[in-house]
C-alpha cells in the first residue's frame, strides 16, 4: 500500500494515514489515523479523524466532516459539507469543571453501506447505519437507520 496520496497538492496536513492504490486528495485537507481504499477522491477543506475507514472509489466532497467512529464503505458519495456526528450528548466539561476527555463521553459508530449517497449539508446523527446504495437528501438530518436502497429527506429524515 502506497503511503501518499496519487496527486501532489499544497497546504493540506497528512498524519498517519494509510492509503488504497490512486487516491486522490485536495488541498486544505486535513486527515489523521485512518485508511483509505482505492481510487477515493477527498475533496478540499474536508477533515477525516482517527480510527475513521473509508472504502473504495468513494468521492468525499468538499467541506464534509467525517469524525472518529464512522465507516464508510465502497462507492459512497458523501456530498459538500455533511457533518457526521460522533457524541449524542456533547459538553465541554466534566461536573468538576475540568475539560472532557476521551473517557468523559460515549462514541456513537455510525455506518454508511456500499454505493449510498449523502446530499449536501446533511447531518448525520452517531449510531446509525444508512444502507446500500440509500439516498440522504440534501440538508437532512438523519436520526434513524435508513433502510437500504430508500430516499430520506428532512429535519428528521424520513423515508419518502
Ligand atoms: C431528495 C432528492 C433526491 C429528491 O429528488 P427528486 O426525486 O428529483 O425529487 P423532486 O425534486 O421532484 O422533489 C420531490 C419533492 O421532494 C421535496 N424535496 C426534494 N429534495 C428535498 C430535500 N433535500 N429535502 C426535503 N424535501 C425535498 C421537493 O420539495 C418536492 O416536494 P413537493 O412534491 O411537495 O413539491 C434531491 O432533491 C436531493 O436532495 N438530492 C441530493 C442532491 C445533493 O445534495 N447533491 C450533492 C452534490 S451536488
Amino acid at each position: 500500500m502506497p503511503d501518499a496520496p496519487a496527486n501532489d497538492a499544497p497546504h493540506r496536513l497528512i498524519v498517519d494515514v494509510e492509503f488504497g492504490e490512486g487516491v486522490v486528495v485536495h488541498p486544505f485537507t486535513n486527515l489523521y489515523g485512518c485508511r483509505i481504499g482505492d481510487e477515493t477522491r477527498i475533496g478540499p477543506f474536508v477533515e477525516i479523524q482517527r480510527g475513521v475507514e473509508i472504502g473504495a472509489r468513494c468521492k468525499i466532497q468538499s467541506h464534509s466532516l467525517v469524525c472518529t467512529g464512522v465507516r464508510i464503505e465502497d462507492e459512497v458519495f458523501v456530498g459538500h459539507g455533511v457533518l457526521f456526528v460522533n457524541d449524542k450528548h456533547p459538553r465541554a466539561t466534566t461536573d468538576d469543571g475540568d475539560l472532557q476527555s476521551e473517557v468523559d463521553w460515549e462514541l456513537l459508530a455510525t455506518v454508511v453501506e456500499r454505493g449510498a449517497s449523502i446530499g449536501s449539508g446533511a447531518v448525520i446523527l452517531g449510531g446509525v447505519r444508512i444502507g446500500a446504495d440509500a439516498l440522504v437528501g440534501a440538508a437532512a438530518v438523519v436520526t434513524r437507520d435508513v433502510p437500504r436502497g430508500t430516499t430520506a429527506v428532512g429535519n428528521p429524515a424520513r423515508v419518502r
